[in-house]
């Protein structure tokens, strides 16, 4: 049964951004993906939010971003009309939202999965605290992410620790379109070890949004074989992190990177989002590969930055490649050092 709640409730958590290996790129219904993907939870790039619950307001919600009010507010007004379809209290309350990244807003990194992965763990806390649940369940996490999927589709792949799988596939039963699910047992210890150098080539804001990103593959003319593409590599992915593969890792990560971005050159309108640094960073990228035979390999998002990816035994070696050869081409020899993370954590205060 449903209590109902008097006072003023308080929810914060601390959710990391993630990167994508197998690419989510167009949308069924809504905020439901084509094709499966699987990423992995960065550790230093994170949103802190905190929601208050208040009885009395003017506003719906209040929102302020790093201290001070923010237009994001109105996308979460939004966000919380639609989501109140599964949280009827929030028609109950106004909400003052205060939110801000580890990471410069410069930077390019999309926040969108870290901002709603944080507003849905601290919504899903609010409604198990108001319907009197036990919160540390499995339904407690797949709620968060089905939630935070509502606000961005990445954002329901960062509710979990390390490596997770998002969309129906057939690895699994449990595989849900709805949320995701961590990927939490069998993957070889290499992969805990993975380590991701963002190399900022342009930190301008993005040419297209991910929404139009999405939408161009409704009438894609490569959709059908991008879906095929996307199953065959989670699959693939999938050996590779159980048995340590690095070689089928590395072809695989590589080659999603690239389809993603064929996508966005071959549709209609066509974007190109790479810029020439990009491409100079892939070539050293695997020219150092080839001539140290030290694993390491590239993912992309839907910009220009260069997600480099490589295990902790080789971060000497790495690193003094970055200094050396890769900084020259990153905007004012801007870099995120970063890797694979915990996951989410609940605060305190
Ligand atoms: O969650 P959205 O709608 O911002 O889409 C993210 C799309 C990619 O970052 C390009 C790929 C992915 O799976 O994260």
């Amino acid at each position: 049964m449903t209590g109902t709640v008097k006072h003023t409730h308080w929810s914060k958590w601390r959710c990391p951004s993630n990167i994508a290996l197998v690419k989510y790129w167009g949308k069924r219904d809504f905020q439901k993906p084509m094709n499966p993907s699987l990423s992995f939870v960065l550790q230093n790039a994170f949103t802190e939010t905190s929601v208050e619950l208040h009885k009395d307001g003017d506003q719906k919600v209040e929102f302020y971003f790093e201290g001070a009010a923010s237009s994001f507010g109105e996308r979460i007004e939004k966000y919380l009309n639609h989501v109140s379809a599964w949280l009827p209290w929030v028609n109950k309350y106004h909400f003052r939202i205060h939110s801000s990244n580890s990471f410069p807003h410069s930077a390019g990194i999309a926040s969108s999965a870290s901002s709603f992965g944080a507003l849905a763990l601290c919504l899903t806390e609010l409604d198990f605290a108001i319907s009197g649940k036990e919160p540390n369940c499995p339904e407690f996490w797949q709620k968060a992410s089905e939630l935070a999927r509502m606000g961005s589709g990445s954002a329901c792949r960062s509710v979990y620790g390390g490596f997770v799988l998002w969309g129906q596939t057939q690895l699994f039963k449990s595989c849900s379109d709805e949320h995701a699910m961590p990927l939490s047992e069998g993957v070889h210890q290499v992969f805990y070890g993975l380590c991701d150098a963002i190399l900022m080539v342009d930190s301008g804001t993005k040419e297209v949004s991910s929404s139009v990103g999405h939408r161009l593959m409704d009438e894609h003319f490569y959709q059908r074989s991008r879906i095929a593409q996307a199953h065959e590599n989670i699959n693939e992915l999938y050996l590779a992190l159980l048995t340590g593969d690095l070689e089928k890792f590395i072809a695989v990560v590589e080659n999603e990177a690239l389809s993603l971005h064929a996508m966005m050159m071959t549709s209609n309108p066509s974007f190109l989002l790479l810029k020439p640094n990009s491409l100079e960073l892939i070539s050293r990228i695997r020219r150092f590969r080839e001539m140290t035979q030290i694993p390491v390999c590239f993912t992309i998002d839907a910009g220009p930055n260069i997600h480099l990816l490589y295990f902790q035994e080789n971060e000497p070696d790495v690193k003094a490649f970055i200094e050396r050869e890769l900084l020259v081409f990153c905007e004012n020899r801007m870099w995120i050092d970063d890797g694979i993370g915990n996951g989410p954590e609940k605060l305190m205060n």
